[in-house]
C-alpha cells in the first residue's frame, strides 16, 4: 500500500493543492448475541460503497469546511443522513498518499449507544445517497465461528478501499474491540 504514517500537524501544513479526505468506524459496545449464544459484543460500522469496495462513511473535505471534523460531520450527513459531532480527540491517525493523488486520508473512530448507532443504520437506507455512493452500511462481524474461517477471517476478505482494511484492524485493536491474538489468528486465516 502506498502511504505513509503522517501526524495530522503536518499533515495540515502541506500545500493547499494535497487534499484531505476523513472517514470514521461508529461503533457501540452490544450485548447482543448471534444464535442466543455467540457475544457479538460490538457493533461496528463500515459501508458498501459504490464502487464495490468496502470502506468507512466519510469523503473529501472541501474548502467550505473550516475543519477536518466539519468535513468530516458534513460528509456523514451526505451519505448517512445523520448528523453526529466530531473532536480532535475523535482522531485516531493519517496517512498521507502520493499515488493516484496527492491526498491524506484522516481516519477517526466514535463510540455511540446501541441505540445511536441503530438510528443511523435507520437514516441511512432513507437517505438520498442510499443505493447510489453508498450501497448499505453493514455491520462487521467480529466473532469467529469453530470451522476457523467464518466471522471476522472471512470479513477480512472482502475488498476494502485504500488503507480502509488495516484502518479497520488498527482500531479493534487500539479500542481493546478484539483481542491481539484473535487479530493475528484472524489475518492469518484471511490470507490464506
Ligand atoms: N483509506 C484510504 N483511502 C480511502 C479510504 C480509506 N479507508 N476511504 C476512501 N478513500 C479514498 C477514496 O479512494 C477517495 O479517493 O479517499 C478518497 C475520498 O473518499 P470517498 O469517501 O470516496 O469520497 P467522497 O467525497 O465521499 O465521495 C466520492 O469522489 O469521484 C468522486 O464525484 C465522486 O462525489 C464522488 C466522490
Ligand atoms: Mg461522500
Ligand atoms: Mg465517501
Amino acid at each position: 500500500m502506498n502511504c505513509k504514517l503522517i501526524s495530522r500537524e503536518k499533515s495540515l501544513q502541506l500545500p493547499s493543492a494535497v487534499k484531505h479526505a476523513c472517514h470514521a468506524m461508529l461503533y457501540a459496545p452490544s450485548d447482543e448475541k448471534l444464535f442466543s449464544h455467540i457475544p457479538v459484543k460490538y457493533a461496528v460500522l463500515m459501508q458498501m460503497r459504490f464502487d464495490g469496495q468496502l470502506g468507512f462513511p466519510g469523503g473529501f473535505v472541501d474548502l467550505s469546511d473550516r475543519t477536518l471534523e466539519e468535513g468530516l460531520k458534513r460528509e456523514l450527513s451526505e451519505e448517512l443522513d445523520y448528523t453526529l459531532d466530531f473532536a480532535e480527540s475523535d482522531h485516531m491517525y493519517c496517512h498521507i498518499w502520493e499515488e493516484p493523488i496527492h491526498l491524506v486520508t484522516h481516519f477517526y473512530t466514535k463510540r455511540l449507544t446501541l441505540a445511536e448507532l441503530r438510528a443511523v443504520e435507520a437514516a441511512a437506507v432513507q437517505g438520498k445517497e442510499f443505493g447510489l455512493e453508498t450501497m448499505g452500511l453493514v455491520r462487521v462481524p467480529l466473532f469467529f465461528l469453530h470451522d476457523g474461517k467464518g466471522g471476522l477471517p472471512s470479513f477480512l476478505c472482502n475488498n476494502f478501499i485504500g488503507n480502509a482494511r488495516s484502518q479497520l484492524v488498527d482500531a479493534l485493536k487500539s479500542l481493546g474491540i478484539v483481542k491481539e491474538e484473535q487479530l493475528k489468528s484472524a489475518l492469518k486465516s484471511s490470507s490464506r
